[in-house]
């Protein structure tokens, strides 16, 4: 059987017990820690840089998915590889020359992601496509999380899924915003391999792994 990955987001978590937190997440099954960097001019927000990466590395073996919502991410990937980052995800909007910026990701020893706001073609991905190691496509406005997921972009993923096919690329197909347990079948049936989750893990009523094992449960 086909094996998915759970990558919760922790912009949704207790910040006062973030490394419990994260301990919590890896007992219960979680295969990445997602770490969403926002910057406050290529989104509203504005979240965690190095330091929290740095600290997320302390407390789990996890690999730590960095999805950076910044403008000229170029400057701070050399900081985010040294505090740990296991894979950097670049948005196609901040990148003049995609495929660069993931061979320079790649050569500090990481996973090198891409991605794409709702509103942006896919044709946009195409010139990092071939070097890319995650493909990330957002299902909801970057900036928050316990947004509504974005019903019209299952034809994106699909397309997604064709184009990566097509080329016979390894990437992981990943998606991000608003996945819960009543979407995350549907979402894997139009070509998802990763799912990213802030609300329905950190916000499940039953606690974090109750709603890591009630994502997972819609995945078998
Ligand atoms: C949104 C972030 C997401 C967010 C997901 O800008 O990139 O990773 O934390 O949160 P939920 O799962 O609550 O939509
Ligand atoms: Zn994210």
């Amino acid at each position: 059987m086909k094996s998915y990955i759970i990558a919760p987001s922790i912009l949704s978590a207790d910040f006062t017990r973030l490394g419990e937190q994260i301990a919590e997440c890896e007992t219960a099954g979680a295969d990445w820690i997602h770490v969403d960097v926002m910057d406050g001019h290529f989104v509203q927000n504005l979240t965690m840089g190095p330091v929290i990466v740095e600290a997320c590395r302390r407390s789990t073996r996890l690999p730590l998915d960095v999805h950076l919502m910044m403008e000229h991410p170029e400057t701070l990937l050399k900081e985010f590889a040294a505090a740990g980052a296991s894979s950097m995800i670049v948005h196609v909007e901040t990148c003049p020359d995609i495929a660069s910026t993931l061979k320079n990701i790649k050569e500090l020893g990481c996973k090198a992601g891409v991605t794409l706001n709702p509103a942006t073609p896919v044709t946009y991905l195409e010139p990092g496509l071939a070097q890319a190691d995650h493909v990330l496509v957002m299902t909801v406005h970057p900036g928050y999380s316990g947004q509504e997921f974005m019903p019209e972009i299952f034809s994106k993923i699909a397309d997604v899924r064709r184009r990566l096919d097509q080329i016979h690329s390894t990437a992981l197909l990943e998606v991000d915003g608003g996945i819960s347990a009543m979407n995350i079948s549907h979402v894997r049936d139009a070509g998802a391999d990763a799912f990213v989750a802030a609300n329905a893990i950190f916000h499940h009523p039953e606690g974090i792994a109750t709603g890591i094992r009630s994502l997972r449960e819609k995945l078998r």
